[in-house]
């Protein structure tokens, strides 16, 4: 049972020398079927894969192709039917839900698609919400949200409410909170479906910034535009990895902003 895991605050060590060779993610004939009802849905179909400390991957693929479902078990919120998956050294497929979850608090930072945030809560406790769950006290929570929020560049509205935000002010909030355990992964399923194409780029572009600190960002998007600021694209079909190559000449957010025509141009007459 879960009685011998201990609630230490400190990472789950890793196996001695096991990712000293970079890879942070190794993935092995990965499946997960669910069942619904008395049918099979084999929504992953024998994966395997590898991703280094420090990578840029997008993933894409139809709809129903399985990205999110390998996102889950990335994240360690979902576990696979049957095959290996080795984070940072550690077999993760045989452990406990208190262990997984201990995991996802010291590696895994979290963004959707719908930013999540509780709405009656301002951005700082909204920050500092993953926090409650360690041993940090009270000063230190804020002092670590305030970081964090300066990171995405909201450190002027940390007491504002979500319903006082912009779409794109409230997925940074979102993205601080990912960021606020220091997380190695940040893990986003379709972080800009719902916004607009400049504040996708804007928000792309602090991807590309923790990306450049060295936090290793896999995120699944449907859009190519997106696609293009990640060094890597997997691309999913029918619960298998249909391709995977680098991108040769990602793009940086910075350049296409400043390409972008200013918001309060007016039109000539
Ligand atoms: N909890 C579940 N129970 C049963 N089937 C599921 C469940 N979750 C997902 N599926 C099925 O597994 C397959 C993969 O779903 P998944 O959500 O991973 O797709 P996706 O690539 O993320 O799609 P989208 O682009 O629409 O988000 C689909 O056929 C889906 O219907
Ligand atoms: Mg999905």
């Amino acid at each position: 049972m879960t009685g011998a895991v201990k609630p230490a605050p400190g990472p789950v060590k890793p196996a001695p020398g096991a990712s000293g060779d970079g890879l942070l993610i190794q993935i092995d004939h990965l499946s997960r079927t669910y069942m619904l009802g008395e049918v099979e849905v084999h929504a992953l179909r024998g994966i395997s894969v590898s991703v280094r400390r420090g990578e840029f991957v997008a993933i894409m693929g139809a709809s129903g192709s399985g990205k999110s479902t390998f996102m889950n078990i990335l994240g360690c919120l979902d576990k696979p039917t049957k095959g290996t998956y080795i984070l940072d050294g550690i077999d993760v497929s045989g452990l406990t839900r208190d262990e997984l979850a201990r995991i996802r608090n010291n590696k895994l930072g979290f963004v959707f698609q719908g930013f999540n945030l509780l709405s009656r809560t301002s951005a700082i406790e909204n920050v500092e919400l993953p926090l409650l769950y360690g041993t940090a006290s009270l000063k230190d929570r804020e002092a670590r949200a305030i970081k964090a929020l300066n990171m995405v560049g909201l450190g002027d509205r940390i007491h504002h409410f979500p319903n006082q935000l912009s779409g794109g002010q409230q997925q940074r909030v979102a993205i601080a909170r990912a960021l606020v355990n220091d997380p190695s992964i940040v893990l986003a399923d379709e972080p800009t479906g719902n916004l607009d194409s400049r504040t996708s780029v804007e928000v792309m572009g602090i991807f590309q910034d923790l990306n450049e600190k060295g936090i290793t960002v896999i995120l699944v998007t449907h859009e190519p535009d997106i696609a293009q600021f990640a060094k890597r694209h997997i691309i999913f079909r029918d619960g298998r990895i249909q391709s995977d190559k680098p991108n040769p000449s990602p793009k940086l957010a910075a350049d296409v902003i400043r390409d972008l025509p200013a918001l309060d141009l007016e039109e000539p007459v």
